[in-house]
């Protein structure tokens, strides 16, 4: 998915969030037409987010300028609202219909009608199951509101859930299911919290074995009932290495594979992929969505340098093609790539250091030496 933050305002302030909500102003319409204009041409989804969309004046005449290139897909619209058999099945009809909004669901009420006249798909943001939990992490939200809309949208627009796992959330996963099961919701996605934005500033993070709790506890949820639902947990470099190095792959896996419920994806870094691209609320252009708000990671303007020129800067694809000199020696180099480079980045101040998530941190840092 290309993902285009098209406003820094959000009337949320989530402590995990990895965007800057900095108040500056957006860009005006024409300059979105601009540069929307230049990845119309390529065949991939398009997501709007922010920031919070739904805030945005920009995003209606935006999602018409993507419905006048690609109408909506009513048979792969039909299939998202029956629910489809796997989530490979799921992305395929999202790409057929291209369009998603992701959003924290506050202003679904209003703009219900907007989102299923355009056909786009809802991505929405639930990061916990109870009320308390919820409003503590997504600070400023109303929880039972959320709820209310979401069940309005029911049968009307294909909504799909990411829950972002962090300490504060990671034992609430199973009641999420269960009652995103009881709504007849067809897809939750988990994720683990990025350290990045206000997460790192934080310090929220998700221990790897809590998100290996999470998995099982949804193959546990599944093993005991009947359902359609579809849950999906993305597994980090750091976690699959996690999982290898303790023994607790094979048998996870093998569980996974069982299941008709439970899905895992073991992420690559996927940097510059046009798929995993983004374009910030100021126009500018990087390789990868976690890295919108960190200037350092920029690597071009849309409006001045356009896409190709940005996707070709190689002073910033050269630091994500460079494996971290504490890694050049790690047995499960090939399992996990050197991890990420944006998390090092926020941790020591230099993507080259170590990934904060990597399982032997401590003994590699020890060995080897901190950046000046
Ligand atoms: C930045 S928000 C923008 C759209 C909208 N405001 C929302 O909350 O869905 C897009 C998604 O990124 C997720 N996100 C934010 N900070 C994150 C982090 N540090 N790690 C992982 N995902 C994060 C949010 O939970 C949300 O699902
Ligand atoms: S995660 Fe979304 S809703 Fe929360 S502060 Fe960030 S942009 Fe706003
Ligand atoms: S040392 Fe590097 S390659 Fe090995 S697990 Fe840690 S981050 Fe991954």
């Amino acid at each position: 998915m290309a993902t285009f933050d098209i406003t820094n305002f959000c009337n949320f302030e989530c402590v995990h969030c990895c965007r800057a909500n900095d108040r500056t102003r957006d860009l005006p319409v024409n300059a979105w037409i601009a540069i929307l204009r230049q990845y119309l041409a390529h065949p991939v989804r398009i997501v709007f987010a922010g920031g919070e969309p739904l805030l945005c004046p920009t995003l209606l005449p935006l999602m018409q300028m993507v419905r006048t290139v690609s109408p909506k897909d009513d048979d792969a619209w039909e299939r998202l609202l029956e629910g489809p058999a796997t989530p490979e099945e799921l992305f395929r009809l999202v790409g057929r219909n291209r369009l998603v909004v992701t959003t924290n669901g506050h202003l679904l009420d209003v703009h219900a009608d907007m989102l299923e006249r355009m056909g786009a798909v809802v991505w929405l943001s639930l990061d916990a199951a109870t009320k308390d939990v919820f409003e503590r992490v997504r600070r400023k939200s109303d929880h039972d509101r959320i709820l209310r809309n979401l069940d309005r949208l029911r049968g009307r627009v294909p909504v799909h859930v990411n829950s972002v796992v962090m300490h504060d959330t990671a034992a609430e996963a199973s009641l999420l299911i269960a009652d995103m099961d009881a709504r007849g919701i067809a897809f939750v996605r988990f994720t683990p919290v990025h350290q990045v934005g206000s997460a790192r500033r934080h310090g929220i993070k998700v221990f790897h074995q809590s998100y290996v709790a999470c998995i099982e506890d949804a193959l546990d949820y599944f093993e005991q009932r009947q359902s359609s639902m579809l849950v999906l947990f993305n597994l980090t470099q750091t976690q699959q290495v996690f999982l290898r190095h303790h023994g607790l792959y094979e048998a996870l896996m093998t569980r996974v594979a069982a299941s008709r419920n439970v899905y895992v994806a073991e992420k690559s870094c996927e940097f510059n992929e046009l798929d995993r691209s983004v374009v910030n609320p100021k126009g500018k252009y990087t390789g990868c969505c976690n890295a919108s708000s960190l200037p350092a990671f920029a690597m071009g303007d849309m409006l001045v340098d356009g896409l190709d020129a940005s996707r070709a800067n190689e002073n910033v694809a050269a630091i994500f093609r460079t494996v971290p000199r504490l890694c050049r020696t790690c047995d499960y180099l090939d399992v996990c790539g050197g991890g990420c480079r944006l998390t090092s980045y926020e941790a020591f101040g230099d993507p080259l250091v170590l990934d904060p998530t990597c399982p032997f941190l401590d003994s590699r840092l020890e060995a080897g030496t901190l950046p000046s």
